[in-house]
């Protein structure tokens, strides 16, 4: 069905209480508001009411087995949400919250299975943001909240992203500017007995490991073994998808240069549009009529909160395939190329 999706701007600085009125309203009310938080624009709903979480499915078309984060706006909420709080999970949420790490709790029976996605666990954050902060505090719910954006496109950074997505399916996408990190959230699972990284993001292992005794990745999340099953069930589909179809060309800089200008020759032979996604200090090498840099590899940061805006550049210029470098894994790095990995499908040559 469609709706008019209303467009409510804020300034982050200076955030009015009479502003977040009609965003709350509509949240009380069971309808879907998309908002800002420090990664991605989220889409929102009241995390209890079943009805409103299937609508944010439909409106994503995502699938029902992928289990929602809920986002609180103080550590108070969590209590009704969960079945206990470690004493890990207290020392991260000291350390980490308001931040890009989401915990898995055992969920409580409060918490409808719709939103866990059938999952006797529950994903839980506080956004670094104080719009996203400023919204559940009005509504004094928790709201569970994906990113912003159709079921396998890339995550929104800002709010045409969503209006891109989602125009017309949601009731109301607040503005709040561009995002600051730009990567989805850290998905830390506690319920097993190492802790296990389900999604990488800008909270790293090493930056957990000060807290914790140890940290691993979740095995699948490197396997390219088609059997293994990731943990988070998002980590499953296809994601951050371009149009176009994408390669990534790893190894030592000289050599992935010549290698993609190499396929750049080819596929122009053959009349195929390609088009390169490069760092900074590598763009003036190519001989591609279309390239963007995804910014200097010394300030991955910045890298990370470019990349889904110019995944969705891509989809503007029309071209068929995307020819990447990668990052080095160092850092928030680990979470680039593991978005980048995913937009590729897992497409990747060592060369
Ligand atoms: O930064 C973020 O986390 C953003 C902003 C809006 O907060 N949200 C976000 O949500 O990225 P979403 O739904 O796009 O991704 C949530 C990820 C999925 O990969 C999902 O499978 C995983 O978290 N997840 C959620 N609950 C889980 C659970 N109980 N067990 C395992 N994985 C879970
Ligand atoms: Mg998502």
């Amino acid at each position: 069905m469609r709706k008019n999706t209303l467009v409510i701007k804020l300034d982050k600085e200076n955030i009015k209480l009479d502003e977040l009125k009609i965003p709350s309203e509509i949240l009380k009310s069971g309808g879907l508001v998309a908002f800002p938080t420090e990664t991605v624009y989220g889409l929102g709903a009241n995390a209890l009411d079943e009805d409103a979480v299937k609508s944010i499915f439909v409106a994503k078309g995502r699938p029902s087995d992928n289990p929602l984060i809920v986002h609180i706006s103080d550590i108070s909420q969590l209590e009704n949400l969960v079945k206990c709080i470690s004493e890990s999970a207290k020392k991260l949420m000291e350390k980490f919250w308001p931040g890009p790490l989401t915990l898995l709790f055992e969920k409580s029976d409060l918490v409808p299975l719709v939103t866990s996605g059938g999952l006797d666990t529950i994903a839980v954050r506080m956004p670094d943001n104080e719009v996203a902060l400023s919204i559940i505090k009005q509504t004094g719910l928790p709201i569970a909240a994906p990113s912003a954006n159709l079921s396998g496109r890339p995550s929104p950074t800002s709010a045409s992203h969503v209006l891109e997505d989602l125009d017309g399916k949601i009731d109301a996408v607040v503005d709040g500017g561009e995002t600051s990190v730009g990567l989805e959230s850290t998905v830390l699972d506690l319920t097993s007995d190492t802790p296990l990284i389900l999604r990488p993001g800008s909270v790293t292992r090493e930056q957990l490991l000060e807290v914790l005794k140890e940290v691993s990745y979740d095995s699948a999340l490197e396997s390219s073994d088609k059997r293994s099953v990731p943990k988070s069930p998002g980590q499953k589909y296809r994601h951050y998808s371009p149009k176009a179809k994408m390669e990534i060309f790893l190894g030592k800089r000289e050599d992935v240069v010549d290698k993609i200008n190499e396929e750049l020759k080819k596929y122009d032979s053959q009349g195929i549009k390609t088009a390169v996604l490069s760092s900074d200090e590598t763009l003036d090498l190519y001989n591609a009529r279309y390239k963007l840099s995804m910014g200097s590899e010394k300030e991955l940061s910045k890298v990370a909160s470019n990349l889904f805006h110019l995944l969705r550049e891509f989809d503007k210029l029309d071209v068929d395939i995307i020819l990447s470098e990668g990052v080095e894994e160092v850092g928030i790095g680990k979470a680039i190329m593991n978005r980048l990995k995913k937009a590729a499908g897992g497409n990747v040559t060592y060369v």
